[in-house]
């Protein structure tokens, strides 16, 4: 599957699915449960490398991941899922020629198929054009755009009339810029619906109500791996939990056979 494929999902109103990724297990997992995009989001940040923040990963590190999440696939290339990344805060904020050479360089050294970038200022719409004219497919990312923490905050976004209007007019102008989707995260339903019905490019929704072209969550959240999830991700299971009640079972295990222990012979076992 190609970007721009993903515009068919929205003319026959099929829902897409994008969850994230970040090594190739969980690359594996998501890749086999069917998901259309895997997306190795700057979260991975907080989700894997333990940062408070998206701010801090780098593109080297972004590169490093992504391949590990390539690596995670088991499908045949043409059926695997679309594979986005995540430009990571200050590649692609400073300048066009910046922009190009961080997307050029995450696209050669990974099978990443497009890049996700945040917001849509007037410098960033600079910078989609340019990538996109260079044959870089770029999704956008508006709402709660967590790189921008220091200035929003992780709070719900287009609360009121006016930055309602203003994240309108911004998807207008991604869509005009180029983008073949975008992510709207944390703003109300009906903002989302609008996009949804004006706008000919997908939009894929977290946190903004059911009515987008599809839904994206972090992986990591869905499964409950995280201490805490945001308000609009609500895991399907506890993983978190479930793994320190197996793994609390199997320390104590070792711990009482320590305290009677048993003799063994060894006995050389086959490779697997
Ligand atoms: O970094 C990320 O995981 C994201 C999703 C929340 C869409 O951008």
């Amino acid at each position: 599957m190609r970007p721009a494929d993903l515009i068919g999902f929205k003319k026959i109103g099929a829902q897409i699915t994008m969850l994230t990724a970040w090594d190739s297990i969980s690359s594996a997992i998501v890749e086999a449960a069917g998901v259309d995009i895997v997306l190795v989001g700057d979260s991975l940040a907080m989700v894997a490398l333990g940062h408070s923040t998206t701010l801090p990963v780098t593109l080297d590190q972004m590169i490093h991941h992504t391949q590990a999440v390539e690596r995670g696939f088991r499908k045949k290339t043409e059926e695997q899922p679309l594979l986005i990344c995540d430009l990571p805060f200050l590649s692609y904020q400073c300048g066009e020629d910046k922009a190009v050479s961080a997307a050029g360089k995450l696209l050669k050294q990974t099978s990443a198929a497009g890049v996700k970038v945040e917001g849509a200022a007037p410098e960033i719409l600079k910078v989609i054009k340019r990538l996109v004219s260079m044959g870089i497919p770029v999704m956008g990312h508006l709402g709660l755009t967590p790189q921008s923490v220091n200035q929003l905050g992780y709070k719900k976004q287009g609360e009121d009339n006016r930055s309602q209007e203003k994240i309108f007019f911004e998807a207008l102008q991604l869509e005009e810029s180029g983008c073949f989707s975008i992510v709207i995260e944390h703003t109300p339903q009906e903002l989302a619906s609008r996009l949804k019905n004006k706008l000919n490019i997908p939009i894929i929704g977290i946190g903004a109500g059911n009515d987008c072209d599809g839904q994206v969550i972090v992986t990591a959240d869905l499964l409950g791996l995280t201490e805490k999830q945001p308000p609009f991700a609500q895991p399907l299971i506890r993983c978190r939990e479930l793994c320190i009640s197996a793994i609390k079972q199997w320390v104590d295990e070792q711990q009482n056979q320590g305290a009677n222990p048993t003799t063994t012979t060894f006995q050389s076992e086959p490779d697997y």
